[in-house]
């Protein structure tokens, strides 16, 4: 008998490491593993859609990133303007909804456009919301939020009093969506490096040792089932 699919969590977020590593591996440069990556990163997105995720989180790039030689940091955004150019070409019969959470305004004029153009194209579709985090940090968007509210207070629109969880939360790249419920970082390291520091209160991690352009659909549903296997109490008991 074929085994039951288990059912995804509504919200995966994915932390997209171990490009560089990748390469490495390979004896080729960085940029190298980062088209690998990008090429992995259709065949699980086009994975999670169909086995019904709901919402999926993608790491692509913080706000830490632009540390990284020019060269590379260009490699990596060339590489969006091609992931975004076939998005708008080939992915628009896929019914997946493009979202961008960051600051995406420090990016290239051309960049931005397609950015626009893929979000503009994508609304209309019902079926996943895939958030890329591109130029993403989770302190730049808590302070985002929270100098958003304090120029509606400024503005006379809210008091000090209104802010709790449910309103901050309506500040966030991420309003209106579940927060994660399970988040996946490959490539052996075990830490958040700044990604939805504030959704991930409750998430369940999972790590694997394996390199981001290595991890397969099969590694995805090994995910669900650990993350089935966990106990989520919530602070209960
Ligand atoms: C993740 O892979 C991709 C980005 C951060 C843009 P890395 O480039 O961080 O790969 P490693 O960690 O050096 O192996
Ligand atoms: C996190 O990976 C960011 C992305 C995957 C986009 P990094 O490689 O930048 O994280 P650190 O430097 O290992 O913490
Ligand atoms: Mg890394």
């Amino acid at each position: 008998m074929a085994e039951k699919r288990l059912q995804p969590p509504a919200h995966i977020g994915v932390i997209m490491d171990g490009n560089g590593r990748w390469a490495k591996k390979h004896f080729q440069p960085r940029s190298m593993g980062h088209r690998a990556g990008a090429q992995n990163f259709r065949t699980i997105t086009r994975y999670a859609s169909q086995i019904g995720v709901k919402v999926l989180t993608v790491y692509a790039f913080s706000t830490e990133n632009w540390s990284r030689p020019t060269e590379e940091v260009g490699a990596l955004m060339g590489l969006f303007k091609d992931y975004l150019r076939e998005a708008l070409r080939d992915f628009m019969d896929e019914n997946i909804r493009v979202r961008f959470i960051g600051d995406v305004s420090a990016f290239s004029p051309d960049l931005r456009e397609l950015i626009a153009e893929v979000e503009e194209a994508s609304a209309p579709k019902t079926g996943m919301v895939l958030n890329l985090a591109m130029n993403y940090g989770g302190r730049a968007e808590i302070v985002r939020a929270a100098r958003t509210f304090a120029e509606e207070v400024q503005a006379g629109r809210r008091s000090p009093g209104d802010l709790d969880e449910a309103l901050f939360d309506r500040y966030l790249y991420t309003a209106g969506q579940p927060a994660p419920d399970l988040i996946i970082r490959p490539s052996g390291e075990q830490r958040v490096s700044n990604f939805l520091l504030w959704q991930c209160a409750y998430a369940e991690f999972v790590y694997f040792d394996i390199l981001w352009p290595d991890f397969k659909t099969e590694d995805l549903d090994r995910a669900i089932a650990i993350y089935h296997s966990r106990q989520r109490r919530f602070g209960g008991v």
